[in-house]
């Protein structure tokens, strides 16, 4: 299965790639855990990436186009994929074309998140998100156990610096001037499924996987 999961910031796609992935058995590949990390290890492209991320703009084209290709010649990607925040422009979009042709492979389903804008405030204020294992939570949707720790590994959960009101609104316009073109692009092409994304996520996961033709 070679998938895109395609929506507004905060609709949920890192939740249902994550469901996807252990279901599937196939890789996440995401370009913001990617260039978190890549800032974490203070990189030169890292360093760079986060000065843009935390004001709620888009890093440059070829700077994630490298990654995601580096990530493609990796063999894990060989059985499928699923990629969670890219691509988010019409160039991402025709250098994934690019990368695909040339292993003669092709997308089967970009997963679109339906979430209203006025919905996605609440929804990024209140992540909380682990440090160590990247584990996403939300304080009143998706509580962890014990206070603000994470339930697995026990470290206090933190607020992304990009989820602060100011920034939210920055990535949302940036959302609706670069991203939503692909919205067309892919349903010209046959594959988009546009699934609602409010609600249970047990319940948007059963709708998602109907739509790959996965049973539940
Ligand atoms: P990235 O990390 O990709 O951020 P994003 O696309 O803005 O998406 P989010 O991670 O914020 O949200 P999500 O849709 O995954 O929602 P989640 O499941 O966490 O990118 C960050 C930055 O990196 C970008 O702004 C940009 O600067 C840069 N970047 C990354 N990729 C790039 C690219 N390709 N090109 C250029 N720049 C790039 O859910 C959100 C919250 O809602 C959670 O708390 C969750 O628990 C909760 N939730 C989930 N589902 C539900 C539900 N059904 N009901 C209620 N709550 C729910």
């Amino acid at each position: 299965m070679n998938i895109v999961m395609l929506g507004r910031p905060g609709s949920g796609k890192g939740t249902q790639a994550t469901r996807l992935m252990e279901r599937l058995g196939v890789p996440q590949l995401s370009t913001g855990d990617m260039l978190r990390k890549a800032a974490a290890d203070k990189t030169p492209l890292g360093l760079a990436a986060k000065k843009l991320m935390d004001q709620g703009q888009l890093v440059p084209d070829e700077m994630v186009i490298g990654i995601v290709d580096d990530a493609f010649r990796t063999p894990e990607t060989a059985k499928g994929f699923i990629l969670d925040g890219f691509p988010r422009t019409l160039k991402q979009a025709e250098a994934l074309d690019a990368i695909l042709a040339a292993k003669k492979r092709a997308l089967d389903k970009v997963l679109f998140l339906d979430v209203p804008a006025e919905l996605i405030v609440e929804r990024l204020s209140g992540r909380r998100s682990c440090p160590k294992d990247g584990s996403v939570y939300h304080l009143v949707n998706a509580p962890p156990k014990r206070d603000t720790l994470c339930d697995k590994c026990g470290t206090p959960l933190v607020q992304r610096d990009d989820d602060k009101p100011e920034r939210i609104t920055a990535r949302l316009d940036a959302y609706d001037r670069d991203t939503a073109p692909l919205r067309p692009y892919y349903e010209k092409r046959g594959v988009l499924a546009v699934v609602h994304g409010v609600g249970p996520a047990d319940g948007i996961f059963a709708e998602l996987l109907l739509r790959l033709g996965i049973k539940d």
